[in-house]
């Protein structure tokens, strides 16, 4: 009842020319609703992997994976897209923001898919809450990494995600953007109640988490 995400003997592989290469090897995790869990391991050992999986952006090779006791393996691609836009929340390392869209028209855009009322009102509410007021109408090359990282979180939460999916957020950040940016995160995931899933290489924001996993060559110890 209590279960956000469980995955069951999840496997992923890529195909190459040459040979088949093993990501994941039978992961199995159960997290609960409004659980903060940082994933941490060394670069290659398939962190970026299994967020892509559970953020339905990837498929399993093998295994199931259950979103909200739902098996997101066994739907069609466009099923999982519905659900990650209405329940998942995504923030990558480079922020992929539209570079031509302003912050504001940036957040919007999400909102306006989805047919909320007010698109843009809601937007600045949300850029203002996270302090920026003055920087509504900057393009993101108009706006340093660490304001890039705050749209780009503004983008994630607008549709208010029951999983906040985040792959080392603060990776191209100096400590101090680095420090708010966690900050913000965690602060909104225990204002909404809702999940939070962040790969980090930095012990210290990891900490922050309620629960710490460790991955090593595509396995979780
Ligand atoms: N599309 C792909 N095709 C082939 N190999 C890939 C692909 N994506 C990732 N890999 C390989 O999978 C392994 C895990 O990658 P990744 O999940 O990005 O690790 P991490 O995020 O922990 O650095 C790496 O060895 C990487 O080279
Ligand atoms: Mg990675």
């Amino acid at each position: 009842m209590n279960t956000l995400l469980k995955l069951k003997k999840v496997n992923l592989k890529y195909q190459t020319d040459k040979d088949t290469i093993k990501v994941l090897n039978n992961i199995d995790l159960i997290t609960k609703k409004k659980d903060t869990i940082s994933i941490m391991g060394e670069s290659g050992s398939g962190k970026t992997s299994l967020v892509m999986l559970i953020g339905g952006l990837e498929k399993a090779t093998s295994g199931k994976i259950f979103f909200q006791n739902q098996d997101i393996t066994a739907l069609s691609e466009d099923e999982v897209s519905e659900i990650r836009r209405k329940h998942i929340g995504i923030v990558f390392q480079s922020f992929y923001l539209i570079p031509n869209y302003t912050a504001v028209e940036n957040v919007a855009l999400t909102l306006e898919l989805n047919k909320f009322k007010n698109p843009q009102q809601q937007a600045k509410e949300l850029l203002d809450r996270f302090g920026l007021k003055n920087r509504f109408n900057n393009l993101p090359s108009q706006l340093s990494g660490g304001e890039q990282q705050r749209v780009a979180i503004a983008r994630a939460i607008a549709m208010k995600p029951d999983l906040i999916l985040a792959d080392e957020p603060t990776g191209n950040l100096d400590s101090k953007n680095s420090v708010m940016i966690s900050n913000i995160l965690f602060k909104y995931v225990k204002e909404e109640g809702s999940s939070l899933i962040i790969v980090t290489h930095d012990s210290k924001l990891a900490n922050k988490a309620k629960r710490k996993i460790k991955i090593k060559d595509g396995k979780i110890v």
